[in-house]
């Protein structure tokens, strides 16, 4: 069910997708922060039909005792997606051993996506390893565009970002950008915007859920940092929504499946 909420109406995202699952061949991967890789696979079954926001699911070797990973998508051209992603645990300490020539198997693609619909000005907020599905959406959606990037310390993809919207970088520590939060940044450059897109940790998009209630703006978020087995099996995922859901008739969506993104209002944090 890739539907996404948008004001009164909800949207099916997709619909003409079908998941697979493929071997794709690993053209690249660089450790390019402590413990961030970024990694290249060509996988072209699978890239030319995923929309930003949506996610894959990569098998480790060791199928039997690890999970497969969800790892959100940064990049997404017709032959090649570009998964940037911090390494976690065992699984994702694995793929992050891949070189080029390697293949690894994925499946996908997974989740809903952002909605490219709304018009006027937006934001684009990521924190920390939310910051990669920020990428791609920034690439494809029209109008003017801002973008908020919150980090702890180490900055990691914030150049990626420059061609497609105003960059505001935010750190705990103030070694750039604002000393603070991405909400800091929004005050202090006195920013404003007509929509909101945003992935990272739940305090960030809890901040955003009242900012944009507080304006009275859309807000999509994407909480891809609660998802474990990524693919509906292992219900870690689940989260309340303020709607009893007409299938499950109980007000709980599970973020792999009826996610990643959802229109803030319509979960609780
Ligand atoms: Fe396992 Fe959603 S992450 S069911």
């Amino acid at each position: 069910r890739n539907m996404i909420r948008k004001g009164s109406e909800t949207i099916q995202l997709g619909e003409e997708y079908m998941k697979k699952k493929i071997r794709a061949r690993v053209i690249s991967q660089r450790e390019i922060g402590k413990d961030i890789f970024d990694l290249v696979l060509d996988a072209p079954e699978i890239a030319h039909q995923t929309v930003p926001g949506q996610f894959v699911s990569v098998y480790c070797q060791d199928g039997s005792r690890i999970l497969p990973r969800p790892i959100s998508l940064c990049e997404i051209t017709d032959r090649t997606l570009r998964l940037v992603y911090r390494i976690a645990g065992a699984g994702t300490r694995e793929i992050s051993g891949c070189k080029a020539g390697d293949t690894l198997e994925i499946l996908g693609p997974l989740g809903n996506g952002f909605s490219l619909e709304e018009k006027g000005r937006a934001f684009l907020i990521g924190g920390g390893i939310g910051i990669p599905p920020m990428l791609e959406l920034a690439k494809r959606l029209p109008g003017a565009k801002q973008v908020l990037l919150g980090y702890r310390d180490e900055r990691f993809l914030m150049e990626d970002f420059l061609p497609y919207g105003e960059v505001f970088t935010a750190t705990e520590d103030g070694s750039f950008g604002t000393k603070g939060t991405v909400m800091d940044a929004i005050r202090e450059n006195h920013l404003e915007a007509d929509v909101i897109y945003a992935c990272g940790p739940k305090p960030m998009l809890k901040a955003i859920k009242a900012y944009a209630a507080e304006h009275g703006i859309p807000a999509y978020i994407s909480m891809e940092e609660r998802m474990a087995c990524g693919v509906g099996a292992c219900l870690a995922c689940v989260c309340t929504s303020t709607e009893v859901d007409e299938h499950t008739n109980q007000k709980n969506k599970r973020i792999c499946k009826d996610g990643p993104v959802f229109e803030a209002q319509e979960v609780v944090l």
